[in-house]
């Protein structure tokens, strides 16, 4: 069978001195991860059993139970009690067969998809659940899309097998046709529903016994010799026929697993399981301790960075606010991209220009969190954050350095904020400030109108910004819908110009937190129509966070 090659072994050698050799192991065996799912799959139950199984919880339920009581520790989450969803994401880390796992939490809910990308951007690999009776969903799509923004390599967990599901062959063509990626499968289901027995593992000849239950993390493993064996037909005299047909089929068609398509993201292995009944996810961290890739470069303006490098490096990718109620605090989640993170450490933070100091990172597990000691390339770590911190900024030691790739995506749903009471002016606008910071909202101010312009992907996200400002800030204010389609943050390369548009659409134009200029369009075919009429600006649907466009 195929592995990725070990960094460990490619890096030390080069590597000058014990103490990068070590930085080269410990980055090796890192493994960064998120789980994608269309809401129901089976996120959360996959999320425990690996947990379970990297035995960083000793009971089932604990993620369960964070999903629905999480309002206990974070009242702001009082909406996402209310309906039932995931809103904030977190992260896990826990050690299995020698790697360390940071599995990072994705908010399931469409509205929450620009958290969702931002999450994304910090991973080197993804797992993919699909309910096998639904088949691919529609917030499966849009997260692929992510991911193949960035060719994230995909694992596949068909999940729920212990039901009467679609057929596996079916599944892995819709996974082909509307995903457009190419499948690659591990493990082949024998039977489903009531007659599912197991899963015949195609690289290892061997069958994989299915027996209902939560409480059993270990799995019968039977090695068969190939699919004539015999015993086959003993054990299995109803199913054996079509498993047989099946894998033939699935040979036939050339679906072998390459790590190196999987790498690229243009194959993924699939693996068919029950993760209710801890079934087959053993497979997959497997999968993610021999294929996954350990942390890779990242381009930053000046250069791209090798994780092995020896100056610390990383990127803010999400902030969270009272993620506890007795820390009323927010934390500035942060990717290590090199280096080697230490209490006390002192780095560059690019945007403001100047030095900080890093005390106190913290770990998390779950909802608890605890001092980090240490982290490496791969690792998340929580900076306590006065609103110093941003999404999108690099932190670097020694060097000045600028990490790409989180954009803030154009809204498509608009609001303005009215007050109950005007004498709070001063505390909306500050809990605007602080939210548009955070990634929960976009802030825009427009150029003639002084009402602040909220926009948003998705309604939910309006929600949360309500309550977060009565609860946190003391506001209470209504958000009345804005007679606006879509946003397109505008460029040019003569600024003559751009001062003669922005001259003649005053009304329709606003500024972003970074001071960027904004237009706001009506509809679809008002911005077709200032496209045709403004032919050299540049209208642009994303913009990285934190930039400063050359208007
Ligand atoms: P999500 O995070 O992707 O939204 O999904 P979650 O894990 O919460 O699972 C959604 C539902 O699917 C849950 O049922 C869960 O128990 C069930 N489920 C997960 N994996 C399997 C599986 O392998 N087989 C079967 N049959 N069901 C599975 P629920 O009724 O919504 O919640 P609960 O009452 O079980 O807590």
């Amino acid at each position: 069978m195929e592995t990725t090659p070990s960094a460990t072994e490619d890096l030390c050698g080069l590597a000058e001195g014990t103490a990068l050799c070590d930085l080269s192991r410990e980055v090796g065996r890192r493994r960064t991860f998120a789980i994608i799912s269309h809401p129901d799959a089976g996120k959360t139950t996959l999320t425990e059993k690996l947990l379970l199984f990297g035995g960083a919880i000793l009971m089932a339920g604990t993620v369960k139970a964070r999903k629905s009581g999480r309002h206990a520790t974070s009242d702001w989450m009082e909406v996402e009690k209310q309906r039932g969803i995931s809103v904030a994401s977190s992260v896990m880390q826990f050690e299995y067969d020698g790697c360390v796992f940071n599995l990072l939490d994705t908010p399931g809910h469409q509205d929450f998809s620009e958290d969702t990308y931002r999450v994304l951007t910090a991973v080197d690999a993804a797992v993919m659940v699909v309910d096998a009776a639904k088949g691919v969903e529609e917030q499966t799509i849009k997260l692929l899309e992510v991911c193949r923004l960035r060719d994230t390599p995909i694992i596949t967990f068909i999940n729920k097998l212990d039901r009467e599901v679609r057929e596996p062959l079916e599944l892995l063509d819709e996974i082909e046709s509307v995903l457009k990626i190419a499948c690659a499968p591990v493990t082949w289901p024998v039977g489903m529903g009531k007659s599912f027995r197991g899963v015949y593992h195609l690289l290892r000849d061997e069958i994989l016994r299915f027996t209902a239950g939560e409480e059993r993390a270990g799995q019968v493993v039977e090695t068969m010799r190939g699919l004539d064996d015999e015993r086959l037909d003993r054990e299995f005299p109803m199913e054996v026929q079509t498993l047989r047909s099946e894998v033939e089929l699935v040979r036939g068609a050339g679906a072998e697993f390459h790590i190196d398509a999987f790498l690229a993201g243009m194959q993924t292995p699939v693996f068919f399981g029950s993760a209710i009944n801890n079934f087959g996810v053993r497979e997959v961290l497997r999968a993610l301790v021999e294929w996954a890739p350990p942390p890779q470069p990242r381009a930053a303006v000046e250069r791209a960075v090798v994780p092995t490098e020896k100056s610390f490096t990383g990127f803010v990718f999400k902030i969270q606010a009272n993620m506890d109620p007795n820390h009323r605090d927010r934390i500035a989640f942060m990717r290590v991209c090199s280096g080697r993170y230490e209490p006390g450490i002192k780095v560059f933070h690019r945007r403001a220009g100047r030095q900080m100091k890093i005390a106190n990172a913290v770990t998390f597990m779950a909802n608890e969190r605890s001092i980090m000691e240490e982290a490496v390339a791969g690792d998340i770590i929580g900076i306590h954050n006065h609103g110093q911190l941003q999404i999108g900024d690099t932190l670097s030691e020694g060097e000045s350095l600028t990490f790409k790739g989180i954009p803030y995506f154009a809204p498509e749903l608009f609001s303005r904020a009215r007050l109950r009471d005007p004498l709070r002016a001063k505390q909306l606008n500050k809990g605007l400030r602080e939210l548009g910071e955070e990634g929960a909202i976009q802030v825009f101010e427009p150029m003639v109108d002084g009402t602040i312009l909220l926009g948003a992907v998705g309604q939910l996200q309006f929600e949360v910004v309500e309550h977060r400002l009565r609860t946190e800030y003391g506001v209470d204010a209504v958000f009345e819908r804005a007679g606006i389609t879509t946003a397109r943050w505008v460029t040019t390369e003569d600024s003559a110009h751009l001062a003669e548009f922005v001259r003649a659409n005053q009304a329709r134009l606003a500024r972003d937190v970074d001071g960027n200029v904004v237009y706001l369009a009506e509809s679809r075919v008002n911005l077709q129509f200032a496209r045709e009429r403004w032919p050299k600006v540049h209208f642009h649907n994303t913009r990285e966070h934190g930039q400063k466009l050359e208007a």
